[in-house]
């Protein structure tokens, strides 16, 4: 344990399972008392609440749609009330809907958006007017963004790109504010919706430099840089961990 998030608060979306569950293990790691959201899997999002009250870190986990934004405001509002601040904002939680442009329909163009990037934003509204000075935003956007080599992509990747202007943006506005707000470009990463023994994973895993799926852990790694005091400079950022599949 660390202890560089010693006495901070930090909310993390879909934190049950995959990358969000590894980032909020791993802020809670440096010293978080973490809230979590989950979507349909309660049991799951428990597990990780027991991991955290483990470690002596303070934890909940909260029914929130990210689809909904009055359920996002609320879950934000619950997790500065229940644990009495907000630090830290991970907007994790992601819809990955594929399909060739004939066959994607506009609902799921509505919730593509409505969860990749209308959450992350309602999500920052609601958590900046808890934060202070020194507050982070972290969202995990996708290495899509940065190249897209497969078709079927279309909504996925056009939504992730989204967030780098909402990155930047963002960042731009609440940095009077000492509020830091940064994008992590994750890679083909083992989760269950990307399983590094599924049936493409050879080939996607074939598209990094390094060769190889990231475990979740390696994503969560670059969000507590961000979020912990070491980040305090970097705002407005795309950070590609991605094993070099964009390069
Ligand atoms: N895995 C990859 O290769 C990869 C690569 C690039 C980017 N990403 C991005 O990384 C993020 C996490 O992906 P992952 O691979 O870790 O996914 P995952 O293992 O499938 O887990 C998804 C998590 O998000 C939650 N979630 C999904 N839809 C939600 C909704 N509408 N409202 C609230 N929570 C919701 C799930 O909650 P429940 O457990 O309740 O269902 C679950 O906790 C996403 O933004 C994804 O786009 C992943």
């Amino acid at each position: 344990m660390n202890n560089t998030l010693e006495g901070k608060v930090a909310l993390v979306t879909g934190g049950g399972r995959g990358i969000g569950a590894a980032v909020a293990t791993r802020l809670a790691e440096e010293g978080a008392d973490v809230a979590l959201t989950f979507h349909r899997d309660r049991r799951r999002a428990d597990e990780v609440v027991d991991r955290i009250r483990a470690m002596g870190r303070r934890a909940t986990a909260v029914r929130a749609d990210s689809a909904d934004p009055g359920e996002v405001v609320a879950a934000v509002d619950r997790a500065a009330g229940e644990l009495g601040r907000l630090d830290i904002l991970v907007n994790n939680a992601g819809a990955f809907l594929l399909g060739s442009l004939e066959q994607l329909r506009p609902e799921d163009f509505d919730r593509t958006v409505a969860v990749n990037v209308r959450a992350p934003f309602v999500a920052s509204q609601a958590a900046v007017r808890h934060m202070a000075a020194g507050g982070r935003i972290v969202t995990i956007g996708s290495n899509m963004a940065e190249r897209t080599p497969f078709p079927g992509f279309a909504l996925y990747a056009m939504s992730k790109t989204a967030l780098v202007g909402l990155t930047r943006a963002l960042g731009r506005e609440l940095g009077g504010r000492a509020i830091t707000v940064n994008l992590v470009n994750p890679g083909p990463t083992d989760t269950d919706s990307n399983p590094a023994d599924g049936p493409n994973a050879g080939a996607i895993g074939g598209l990094t430099a390094l060769g190889r799926y990231a475990e979740p852990a390696e994503v969560a790694a670059a969000v507590a840089f961000l979020a912990g005091p070491d980040g305090r400079y970097v705002t407005g950022a795309t950070i590609n961990v991605d094993g070099g599949f964009a390069i």
